[in-house]
C-alpha cells in the first residue's frame, strides 16, 4: 500500500519521539511491503521561528492532500509568560484541527503490566482498566469568541456548541460503544453550564436510537474523582473539548505515564495521529522522552488504514519492550533506557519479526543505565 504522510514533529521532545515512530514505520513497511512517502513540515514554535506564524497555509494545504498526519508535540516555554505577543505555538495545532474539521479526538486508555509499578494508584484499582475518551476537538472554550478589554483588566472565552457539533461526535461515540461494552458516559457540568445542558439533551435524544447502549451522565468534577477511585467502570467517555483535555491527562495516571497515551483525531478531512502529551521542554534534547505514545499513535494510523496486522505487530513490540523493561525513565526510574534506544529496540524487534533475543551483549551495547 502507498500512502502520503505529513510529519509535523513540532517542538520540544516532539522531534525525538517522532523520529522513533518513523523508525517503527520503516520497520513495519519493510516487513509488509508498504511505501509511505513521508514529508516533514513545521508547526508550532518551530514554524514561528522559520515563518513568523505557527502554521502556514501551504502546510495546511499539504495536510489536506495527504492520507494522514503524524504529529509530535507543540509548545515552547518562551511564549508561556509573554503577554506582549499575540502569536503562540499552540495556535498552529488549533488552526490545523479546525481547518481539517477534526471534531473527534479519540484517546484510548488501557493498562500494561508495567502500569502496576509505574502508576501511583493501587493495583486493585487499575486492574482491567480499558476506556476510551471521545473528546470533542473543534468547539467549546477553545474556539469560542475571545475577549480582552483595552485596559487589559477583563478577559473572557466563550464556550459555544451547536446541536450539530454535539451530534456528530456523539454518533461516533455511540457507534463505538456498540462495538464494546455498550456503555456510554457523557461527562459535563449540566448543573451549571447551558452548553452542557444542550449536550445532555442531544445525547438523551440520541440514546433512543441506541436501546442497547446504557447511557449515563456525570458531572466533570465527580468524573475526575471517579476516574481515580474506580476507573474500571468507565467504558466510552464522551465529553466536550476542555473537559476531555483535562480528563485525559488525569487518566494517564492510571497507566503510569502520560508517555503511554496515543490519540487519533478524525473528522471531515485528513486524520491526525499524535501522543496526548505536551512538548516537555525540560526534557527536550536529552533523549529521555517516552516514545511509546507516538509509536502507539502510529499503530492507530495503521488501523485507520485498515492495516490491522501491521498495527498488531506494533502493539506486540511495545508490549514486548515493556515486558523486558526496555523503557524510558518515566516508567522505571531505577533502570531505564533512552528514547532512541527504545526506538531502536522496537524497530529491530519488528524487523526481525519478533526474533530478537535479549542477551548481555546487545543489552550492554545499549548502555543500560543502572
Ligand atoms: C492536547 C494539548 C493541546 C490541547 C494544546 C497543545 C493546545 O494539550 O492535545 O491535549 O489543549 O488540545
Ligand atoms: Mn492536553
Amino acid at each position: 500500500m502507498k500512502k502520503n504522510i505529513i510529519v509535523l514533529s513540532g517542538d520540544g521532545i516532539g522531534p525525538e519521539v517522532v523520529n522513533q515512530a518513523l523508525r517503527v514505520i520503516d520497520a513495519v513497511n519493510e516487513s509488509f511491503g508498504h511505501t509511505f512517502v513521508l514529508k516533514k513540515e513545521l508547526i508550532g514554535a518551530a514554524s514561528i521561528d522559520a515563518f513568523g506564524i505557527p502554521l502556514t497555509n501551504e502546510v495546511i494545504e499539504k495536510c489536506k492532500k495527504s492520507d494522514a498526519i503524524l504529529l509530535g508535540a507543540i509548545g515552547h516555554p518562551k511564549y508561556d509568560n509573554d503577554f506582549t505577543t499575540l502569536i503562540r505555538p499552540e495556535q498552529g495545532l488549533l488552526k490545523l484541527r479546525k481547518a481539517l474539521s477534526l471534531y473527534a479526538n479519540i484517546r484510548p486508555i488501557h493498562i500494561y503490566d508495567i502500569s502496576k509499578n509505574a502508576s501511583p494508584l493501587k493495583e486493585e484499582i487499575i486492574n482491567g482498566v480499558d476506556l476510551l475518551i471521545f473528546r470533542e476537538l473543534t468547539g467549546g472554550l477553545y474556539f469560542g469568541e475571545k475577549y480582552l478589554s483595552e485596559d487589559g483588566n477583563t478577559a473572557s472565552d466563550i464556550c459555544i456548541y451547536t446541536r450539530k457539533e454535539i451530534y456528530r461526535i456523539s454518533k461516533l461515540a455511540f457507534d463505538c460503544a456498540m462495538t464494546r461494552r455498550k456503555k456510554l458516559l457523557l461527562v459535563d457540568k449540566a448543573n451549571v453550564l447551558e452548553s452542557s445542558r444542550l449536550w445532555r439533551k442531544v445525547v438523551q435524544e440520541m440514546s433512543e436510537s441506541y436501546p442497547d447502549v446504557s447511557v449515563e451522565y456525570m458531572y466533570v468534577d465527580n468524573a475526575a474523582m471517579q476516574l481515580m477511585i474506580n476507573p474500571r467502570k468507565f467504558d466510552v467517555v464522551l465529553t466536550e473539548n476542555l473537559f476531555g483535555d483535562i480528563l485525559s491527562d488525569l487518566a494517564s495516571v492510571i497507566t503510569g505515564s502520560i508517555g503511554l497515551l496515543p490519540s487519533s483525531s478524525i473528522g471531515l478531512n485528513t486524520a491526525i495521529f499524535e501522543p496526548i502529551h505536551g512538548s516537555y521542554p525540560q526534557g527536550s534534547g536529552k533523549d529521555i522522552a517516552n516514545p511509546f505514545a507516538t509509536i502507539l499513535s502510529v499503530a492507530m494510523m495503521y488501523e485507520y488504514f485498515n492495516l490491522h496486522q501491521e498495527s498488531a505487530v506494533i502493539r506486540k513490540s511495545v508490549a514486548w519492550a515493556m515486558k523486558n523493561n526496555l523503557v524510558t525513565r518515566d516508567l522505571n526510574e531505577n533502570e531505564y533506557f533512552f528514547c532512541g534506544q527504545v526506538g531502536e529496540y522496537i524497530s529491530n524487534f519488528i524487523e526481525l519479526k519478533g526474533d530478537l533475543k535479549l542477551n548481555k551483549i546487545n543489552i550492554s551495547n545499549l548502555n543500560i543505565l543502572l
